[in-house]
């Protein structure tokens, strides 16, 4: 093999940019954080997206896409429901974008599908194996495009590490080490305050959060998973762990707030984390985030929340033809971004999320790749490492041309990966290996 021109065509990533034989429609429900992110593409890229219809229960989400877009009055809707109704006398745009919370997945999915919008369904699909299967099937029947938000596969850091292993810079694969840091206040923040404490209104954190691991890992071995299996627990988010004379929120004058590492008032005051959850930007008066301290779950002690969500998981997964990985989430770390280990039989792989590098056996070289931007600009630093934006470029694509080919993640890979998902937290719950 010529290395030195294996690893060269690593850095062929494609423009960020393309065009569209004409703009492309997009309704959106949804317009939190995922709903504004996907969009961007079109701000960016002008003649390509417009927004031209939105749904969300809050008015001040609604009304800032409507200004941000100039959408008119007949287009903006506060319950998906409304959207849905008025999409019954004729789809309100070519491509349907569900970024609404995990439990409200499946049914604008499944309806939507049925008037005909091609859609890009945000992670998780839905909350069951059986709904996920129907939104296959429902994609069958009605031939529509859905593209799951598995954004990780469209990140330039991803596809090289793909590339490296399907041309065998490795040799044959034999195992993957990978791990999802999820960072100590993110934890806290997402998975025992915020959205997803609640594992069974929303989904299992296994799916939640790591359904883009399993993803990531299946596409890595190029094969389909035979096997897994997982333990993990809450080990500190519950009470019998909370500090003596913790009180029920960090505002109330708690004895361990200079100290405690899950602080509302130092996560979200001082250091002005997530304030996106507020609709709050970094710079306002501190008192209009200690209000919201004082009346949301955001402020409550970390401790003292109604969560369920596992703070370390494990996982084993065997691949056919016998390749292995095990897969670590892991709430207690400084930082995000994974870390991946490729080990074949030529050669060794270490990565952090951005840069690799590839060790080979025989000659003891060690080969670093990092991104080069390709024309058409850098975009390695927008969302989930570049994903976010290549995942709609690719997706207007294939919407523009029909050809279902250039999605990475249509709706059957990403069944798989859900079904992978919740097999590991059946195993967790019974102590089972589980056939997938
Ligand atoms: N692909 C990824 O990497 C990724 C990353 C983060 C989140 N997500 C997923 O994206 C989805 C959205 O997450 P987010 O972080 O944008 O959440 P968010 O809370 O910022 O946005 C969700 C929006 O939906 C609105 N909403 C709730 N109920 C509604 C209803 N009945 N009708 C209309 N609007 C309603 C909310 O008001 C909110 O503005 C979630 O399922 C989440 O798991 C995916």
């Amino acid at each position: 093999m010529d290395i030195e021109k294996t690893f060269a065509l690593l850095n062929e990533t494609e423009p960020l940019k393309i065009s569209t034989s004409r703009e492309i429609t997009v309704a959106v429900m949804g317009a939190g954080s995922r709903g504004n992110e996907y969009p961007e593409y079109g701000k960016l890229f002008p003649g390509t997206l417009r927004v031209v219809a939105v749904s969300d229960i809050l008015k001040s989400r609604r009304e800032a896409m409507a200004e941000k877009w100039s959408i008119p009055a007949d287009r903006v809707f506060g319950d998906y429901r409304e959207m849905l109704e008025a999409g019954r006398g004729g789809k309100l745009a070519d491509i349907l974008l569900i970024a609404l919370p995990d439990d409200l997945h499946y049914e604008p999915a499944m309806e939507a599908m049925r008037q005909g919008y091609d859609i890009l369904l945000e992670k998780p699909m839905a909350q069951s194996e059986k709904e996920c299967r129907d939104l296959a099937r429902r994609q069958r029947e009605t031939g529509v495009m859905v593209a799951v938000g598995h954004v990780l596969r469209y990140s330039p850091y991803f596809r090289a590490l793909k590339k490296a292993i399907d041309s065998g810079l490795v040799g044959e694969l034999v195992n993957i080490q990978h791990q999802e840091p999820v960072m100590y206040a993110h934890m806290a923040h997402s998975f025992v305050r915020g959205n997803w404490h609640d594992g069974k209104a929303t989904t299992p954190m296994i799916v939640a959060k790591s359904c883009h691991d399993l993803d990531i890992l299946k596409w890595l071995a190029g094969r389909r998973c035979v096997r897994v299996s997982a333990e993990g627990g809450i080990a500190l988010f519950r009470a019998d762990k909370a500090p003596a004379g913790a009180p029920e929120r960090c505002t109330d004058g708690c004895p361990h707030e200079k100290d405690c590492p899950y602080s509302a008032i130092d996560i979200y005051e001082r250091k002005r984390w997530f304030l996106y959850v507020f609709d709050l930007k970094r710079d306002c008066p501190a008192e209009e985030i200690l209000e919201r301290l004082r009346t949301t779950d955001y402020g409550r002690c970390a401790y003292r929340m109604d969560n369920d969500q596992p703070d370390h998981i494990v996982v084993t997964l065997l691949f056919e033809g016998g390749v292995t990985a095990s897969f670590s989430l892991d709430a207690f770390t400084p930082w995000g971004g994974r870390r991946t280990r490729v080990m074949g039989t030529e050669g060794y792989i270490e990565g952090d999320g951005k840069t690799f590098t590839l060790h080979r056996f025989r000659t003891g070289e060690a080969r670093e790749w990092s991104y080069a931007p390709p024309e058409g600009g850098n975009y390695r630093d927008s969302g989930h490492a570049g994903g976010d934006l290549a995942l709609i470029r690719d997706f207007l694509r294939a919407v523009d041309t029909r050809d279902f080919s250039l999605l990475s993640s249509s709706i059957e890979a990403s069944v798989e990966s859900h079904v992978m998902g919740f097999a590991c937290e059946r195993s967790r719950l019974s102590g089972t290996k589980e056939d997938v």
